[in-house]
Parts: structure tokens; sequence; C-alpha cells
């Protein structure tokens, strides 16, 4: 048996059967068996790695305006046809764009971007730039980009586009980046933008897509995926974790029910999880201790439970942890804060009851919070009626055994920890928690 085994063991057996008590002193050091992970989840579904490039790469498909000569243009007509019908409809332009519109070369047209279509090879409408225009006017976004046969980049957040895409965009055989936010899309989720299967970026957040997302979503082969700050109010599909997605946001949404199981599936890509602002429920699944790219992991402002499992221990690369303003409790494990990436833990605001060394450590470097909780002998803890009446009422969860999971080899704890003086030390630079800003109007 490992001595690092044992030693979580230790902490282990701690965090699961501690109880808030206002008497409490720090148990004798319990014995308890071993527990061997249960193989990971593994993904359903299976995708190809890495994915062929679309257009060529060596080409950047924005910067090529201008294109004053482009010789002939791929699908010129139907092009020219569709973007004066999408003209009339626009009864607000504040930066101009359709004042650009005029002629028969769309490449110069402000807004549009060219490249050369692969199976054509010549140059045709690879990109639109939309983002930022402010177009208002009834602008139905499904009838305009199926007339655009060889796009690539479709960007028009913070538009008026709407309108039900009410069949499926697989005529668009190079679409691969997808940027709706900030529209006035409604109804349900548009599942057929998910026939568009070449598609590595998606990005749908702030409009006012209800109800349920569909099982489909996540299995689908994306590099980002952002719903954030829709009126979604159902479960998170328990197949979450086939995504292949780095960048994962979620959040403010009414998500109901619990974190999958499944989450830990998604341990070879899942970077960033945005989580927060739902209304997620019951305890953490310890599969998510098997996210072990993960940098940033965020639960905050939900309605879970529990305690924190010890396979969080497993999270080697994790420097962002939000799970503040939850019901979460027991002692906050000591292999969470011997993580070396630790940089901005954030418990505040559950009902948490112990710290150990390394937790004080962190508390001391100011990277871990958990101001607000019931954590006696620390300041800006919450009251002891507030901590009593929480703990008056038994909060189990499902599958108690497993808190005590450890599906890795952890650093021995006689390991030295990082401190902040190291020099190799680099500040996160977390990428999601810009979609959670809202588009420039
Ligand atoms: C819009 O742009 C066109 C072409 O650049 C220009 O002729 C027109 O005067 C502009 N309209 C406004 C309102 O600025
Ligand atoms: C594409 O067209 C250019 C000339 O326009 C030609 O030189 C080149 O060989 C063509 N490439 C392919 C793959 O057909
Ligand atoms: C934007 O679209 C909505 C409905 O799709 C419509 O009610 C609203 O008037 C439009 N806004 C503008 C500025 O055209
Ligand atoms: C333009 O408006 C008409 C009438 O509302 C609508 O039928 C059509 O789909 C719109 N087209 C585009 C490209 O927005
Ligand atoms: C995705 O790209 C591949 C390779 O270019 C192409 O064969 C396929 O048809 C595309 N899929 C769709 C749905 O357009
Ligand atoms: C979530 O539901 C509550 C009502 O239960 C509602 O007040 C709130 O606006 C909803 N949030 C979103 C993002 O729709
Ligand atoms: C989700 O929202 C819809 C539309 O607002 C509402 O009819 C439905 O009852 C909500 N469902 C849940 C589970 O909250
Ligand atoms: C991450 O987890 C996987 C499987 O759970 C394991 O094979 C891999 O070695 C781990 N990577 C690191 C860096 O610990
Ligand atoms: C740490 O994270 C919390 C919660 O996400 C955030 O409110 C806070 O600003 C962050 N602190 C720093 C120093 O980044």
């Amino acid at each position: 048996m490992f001595p690092q085994l044992l030693f979580s063991t230790f902490l282990l057996f701690n965090t699961y059967f501690f109880q808030f008590s206002i008497a409490q002193t720090c148990p004798p050091p319990p014995t308890c068996p071993t527990i061997s992970p249960p193989p990971r989840p593994t993904r359903t579904v299976t995708y190809v790695r890495p994915r062929p490039p679309l257009y060529d790469l060596s080409l950047r498909l924005l910067p090529r305006q201008p294109f004053n000569n482009p010789g002939p243009l791929a699908n010129r007509a139907r092009i020219l046809a569709i973007t004066q019908e999408l003209k009339r409809n626009i009864t607000f332009d504040p930066q101009n764009y359709t004042g650009t519109w005029v002629g028969n070369n769309y490449c110069l047209f402000k807004g549009f971007y060219c490249d050369t279509v692969p199976d054509l090879n010549i140059t045709g409408l690879a990109g639109i730039d939309f983002n930022g225009a402010r177009f208002g006017g009834n602008l139905n976004f499904f009838r305009f980009i199926t007339n655009l046969p060889d796009i690539a980049i479709f960007h028009a957040n913070s538009n008026n586009f709407s309108g039900a895409i009410n069949q499926g965009l697989n005529g668009l055989r190079y679409f691969y980046e997808i940027d709706l936010s900030n529209n006035k899309f409604i109804g349900g989720f548009p599942t057929n933008v998910l026939s568009a299967t070449n598609l590595t970026f998606v990005d749908l957040r702030f409009n006012n897509y209800v109800g349920t997302v569909p099982r489909s979503l996540f299995n689908f082969d994306t590099d980002v995926l952002f719903i954030n700050h829709n009126v979604f109010n159902r479960t998170i599909p328990s197949n979450f974790g086939n995504t292949p997605a780095l960048y994962l946001t979620l959040a403010s949404n009414n998500f109901t029910g619990s974190i999958p199981r499944s989450i830990g599936a998604a341990w070879d890509t899942m970077t960033e999880v945005l989580l927060l602002g739902n209304k997620l429920s019951g305890c953490l699944p310890f599969e998510i201790g098997y996210l072990n790219r993960s940098t940033v992991f965020d639960v905050g402002s939900n309605r879970l439970t529990g305690p924190i499992p010890q396979s969080f221990g497993c999270m080697a690369k994790l420097q962002i942890l939000n799970m503040a303003h939850n019901k979460f409790y027991g002692p906050i494990p000591e292999v969470l804060c011997r993580l070396p990436n630790a940089f901005n833990f954030t418990l505040s605001n559950n009902y948490f009851t112990q710290v150990g060394p390394q937790c004080m450590r962190l508390i001391r470097l100011k990277r871990l919070n958990v101001n607000r909780n019931c954590i006696m002998g620390l300041p800006f803890q919450r009251s002891a009626a507030d901590c009593a009446s929480f703990f008056a009422r038994p909060r189990p969860c499902a599958r108690e055994s497993t808190f005590n999971i450890v599906p890795c080899r952890l650093p021995a704890a006689s390991m030295r920890t990082r401190t902040v003086s190291q020099e190799d030390e680099v500040p996160p630079s977390p990428r999601s928690y810009s979609a959670l800003i809202k588009p420039p109007h």
C-alpha cells in the first residue's frame, strides 16, 4: 500500500464522517478500507482528432479585405440576391454596413470575407462578421445563411436575427464557427444547428432559448460550446461527459437536477467548465476528480450540497475553483489544498466545518476564500445559530462511499507544496469567463 493512499484514506474518512458541532474537537485518525477507484466513465461516441482542416489553415480567413479583383466568384447571383433581401429587411444600421453592399463584388461588402473555396478552387464567401453591427429589423438567420453555401464562419452577435432554424444546415459543407449570441432567438434549443457536423465553435449565449437541451448536443463534436444566459430549465442530460468541448459554459440558465456522473468521461478534453448560476442540486459526483486537464471548474450559486469528494485532489491542473453560494458541508479536504496550481479557490457562503494546515496555508496566501462558512476559529464565519439550523437537518448524499475514492496517485503528503514565491508561477488566464459578459451593444 502506498503511504499517500493511507494518508488520503485518513482525510477521506474525516471528510465523510465529520459532523459539525460546536464542541467538536478533531477526531483521532480512524482507519477505514481503501476504496479503489472504479473504471472511469467512458464516452459512448468517438471523435476523430485532430479534425481535418476545412479551409486551408494557412489562409487566415478574416483579415483578407480588400479583395478588389477576385476573378470569378462562387455562387455570386445567389449571394447577391439574399444580401439585397437582408438589406431591405434591415431597418437600423448604425454603422452603415449596408451602405457598402452595392455592386456585384461581395468581397468588398462590409462584414463579408472571401477566401478560396477548396472544392471549387475559386474565390467565394467564406466568412460573415456582423459582430456588434446592431442591425435592427426582422432578420431571418436561417433564410440568410442557407443561401451562403460556402460559408465557414458566421459571426453575428448583438443583432436582431431570429426565426426558427427549421431545417438542417448540413448543406453548408465548410461551416465551422457559429456565433449567434445576443440576438432575438426564442423557443427550444435549435437542434438543427447540430446537423452542421463540422462546427468547432458554437456560441448561442444571451438568447431566450427555453426548456431542455437535447442529448445530441453532448454527442456533438465541437471545441467550444457557449449556451450561457438562456432560459434552459431542465436537467443536464446524462450523456454530458460525451462532449469533447474544451470550453463549456452552461452558466446563468435555470438548469436543475444534479451534475451527471458521466462528466468524468470528458477527462481528456474538458478544460474550463462554467455551471454557475443555475439551480443544480444534489451532491457532486466523485467522477469530477477524473478531470485532470481542467483548469477552471465553477459551480458557484447553485443548490448543491454534500462534501467535496476526495477525488478533487486529482485535478492537478485546477487553478480556479468556485463553489461559493451553495450548501456544501464537511471539512475541506487537505488534498484539495495541496493542488499545485491552486490560484483562486472560492468556497465561501457554504457550510464547511474544518480546514487543515494545507488549507490554512492557502488562506494565508489569499488563494482560498472560506468566508461565511461554519469553521470555528476563523474570522468572517456564519453565526452558530445559522450553522446549527443547517445541520439540524440530515443532508445525505447518494453513493456516499464514493466520496473517499482517489482515482490517481497523489504526491506524497510529506512533499513540499509550492509557495507563492515560486518563480515559474503563471497566473491563470481563463478563456471562458469572458463568455459571461454580454457582447457589447
Ligand atoms: C453609408 O455609406 C455609403 C457608402 O460608403 C455612403 O455613400 C452613405 O452616405 C453612408 N450613409 C450614411 C447615412 O452615413
Ligand atoms: C486552382 O486554380 C489555380 C488557378 O486559378 C491553379 O493554378 C491551381 O492549380 C488550381 N488548383 C487546383 C487544386 O485545382
Ligand atoms: C428585433 O426583433 C424583435 C422580434 O424578433 C422585434 O420585436 C423588434 O422590434 C426588433 N428590433 C428592432 C430594433 O428592429
Ligand atoms: C425579410 O423579411 C421577409 C418579410 O418579413 C421575410 O419573409 C424574409 O425571410 C426576410 N429575409 C431575411 C434574409 O431576413
Ligand atoms: C464536414 O467536412 C468534411 C470534410 O471536408 C465533408 O466531407 C463533410 O461533408 C462535411 N460535413 C457536413 C455536414 O457538411
Ligand atoms: C429562473 O427561474 C426563476 C423562477 O423560478 C426566474 O425568476 C428566473 O428569472 C429564471 N432565470 C432565468 C435565467 O430565466
Ligand atoms: C421551464 O420553463 C417553461 C417556460 O417558461 C415552463 O413552462 C416550464 O414549466 C419550466 N419547467 C421547469 C421544470 O421549470
Ligand atoms: C489523467 O487521467 C488519466 C485517466 O484517468 C490518466 O491516464 C492520466 O495519466 C492522467 N494524467 C495525469 C497528468 O495525471
Ligand atoms: C476569485 O474567484 C471569485 C469567484 O469566482 C471571484 O469573485 C474573485 O474575483 C476571484 N478573485 C481573483 C483575485 O481573481
